[in-house]
């Protein structure tokens, strides 16, 4: 058999190759797919985009191309709309603001599938994926059944869910429910730099539509498109540390942008520390940071995905060596 290039799908635009790939259009091919996979190994894919392949991969990728987008529930103050899991993630965030739902707003413009959103639960600019969340269908691959998983069985916290701890794997989700506002006042405008660009234009009281368009801003002047250069947005988490570590970091490095989390811990900014660490916009061979955003490992054209593992390893040792944390990668490294 030959072999099939990953390239094309994954954001990074590193070569891999797999065995084979197969691409699930409908949630009822699942079942006989894993038969037809047996005891080989498989990888769930969506978009690629929070992945970096490292090697090739020795078994089955499973693509979730599952389409559709539908209102199912439609009242005065809110909305229930479902998705297949291969939905362009941004797909949903336009039929949304072409039905005047609020919610998604934030959460413009983020690469990716649907069906991958729950994984990390996805977040940008003060709202997460957990905020709009009402329950999501999928295959557990060990007792071949369809299960529904509530906002509370996803056990979600910051880019977390039970889907990269327990069910790591095993769960191909099919379909997710979102419930989306009608309310003007639930919009979330907090986020210093949405604040600071509202601001900025002299608006005060943003449509949702605006707001989309202020985060599309944002971002593109934050974050390379990987259409013009690989890369899977933010290569690392921002730390989370127990109150008394941080308040002594804090002590030493009083600019260290911080944020208190519901749990009592405090979130650092990764990107910060690699800047301070001198890598912000550094080119190491292909690969390197890019120049507007330090927490962005990016391909500068033929990068291997061992190359961009090295260059992530060289800036956890040198921000460990220099703050005493140790960053832990947000993409799903594939070794
Ligand atoms: P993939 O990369 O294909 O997969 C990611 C993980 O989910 C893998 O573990 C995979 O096995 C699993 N998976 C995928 N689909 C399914 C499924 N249907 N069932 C079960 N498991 C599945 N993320 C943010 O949170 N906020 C941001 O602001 C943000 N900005 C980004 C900006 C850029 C330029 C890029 C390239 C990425 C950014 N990301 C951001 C990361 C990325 O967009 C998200 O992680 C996104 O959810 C990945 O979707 P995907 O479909 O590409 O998933
Ligand atoms: N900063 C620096 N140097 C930089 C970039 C940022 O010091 O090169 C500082 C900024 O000054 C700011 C702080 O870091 O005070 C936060 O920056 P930003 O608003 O860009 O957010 P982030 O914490 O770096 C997170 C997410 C992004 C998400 C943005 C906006 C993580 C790991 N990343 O980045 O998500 O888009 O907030 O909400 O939580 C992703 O997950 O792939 C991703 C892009």
């Amino acid at each position: 058999m030959d072999p099939i290039s990953l390239k094309p799908f994954n954001s990074f635009h590193v070569e891999a190759y797999t065995s084979r790939l197969v691409h699930v259009h409908h949630e009822e091919e699942l079942p006989g797919v894993l038969t037809a996979i047996a005891d080989d190994p498989y990888l769930i894919l969506g978009g690629g985009s929070n992945m970096l392949f490292v090697n090739n991969f020795p078994g089955w990728i499973v693509r979730m191309a599952i389409p559709g987008i539908q209102i199912e529930e439609d009242n005065e103050d809110f909305a229930i709309v479902s998705a297949g899991a291969g939905v362009v993630w941004h797909d949903l965030v336009q039929f949304a603001l072409q039905h005047d739902l609020g919610g998604l707003e934030n959460l413009s413009l983020i690469p990716g599938t649907v069906g991958a959103a729950p994984i990390q639960n996805i977040g940008a600019y003060g709202v997460e994926v957990a905020d709009v969340f009402h329950r999501l269908r999928g295959y557990d691959c060990r007792d071949r059944q369809f299960h529904f998983f509530d906002k509370e069985g996803c056990h979600f916290g910051y880019r977390d869910s039970i889907f990269k701890r327990k069910l790591r794997t095993d769960f191909f989700i099919t379909k997710v429910w979102f419930k989306l506002s009608k309310a003007p006042h639930a919009l979330k405008l907090n986020y210093g730099s949405l604040n600071e660009a509202l601001a900025k234009e002299g608006i005060t009281h943003p449509t949702i539509r605006q707001v989309s368009e202020m985060v599309g801003k944002v971002r593109v002047s934050k974050l390379p498109d990987p259409s013009q250069i690989g890369n899977a947005g933010s290569f690392f988490k921002n730390p989370e540390l127990p109150r008394e570590a941080a308040v002594e970091l804090l002590a030493h490095h009083p600019n260290l942008p911080n944020w208190p989390m519901p749990s009592g811990q405090i979130k650092v900014s990764a990107a910060w520390m690699i800047e301070q660490a001198g890598w912000k916009g550094k080119v190491v061979g292909n690969t390197g940071t890019y120049q507007h955003h330090a927490l962005v490992l990016v391909n500068h054209g033929n990068a291997t995905g061992n190359e961009i593992w090295e260059h992530a390893q060289r800036i956890i040792g040198s921000v460990e060596h220099q703050f005493g944390v140790r960053l832990e990668p947000e993409v799903n490294v594939i070794r």
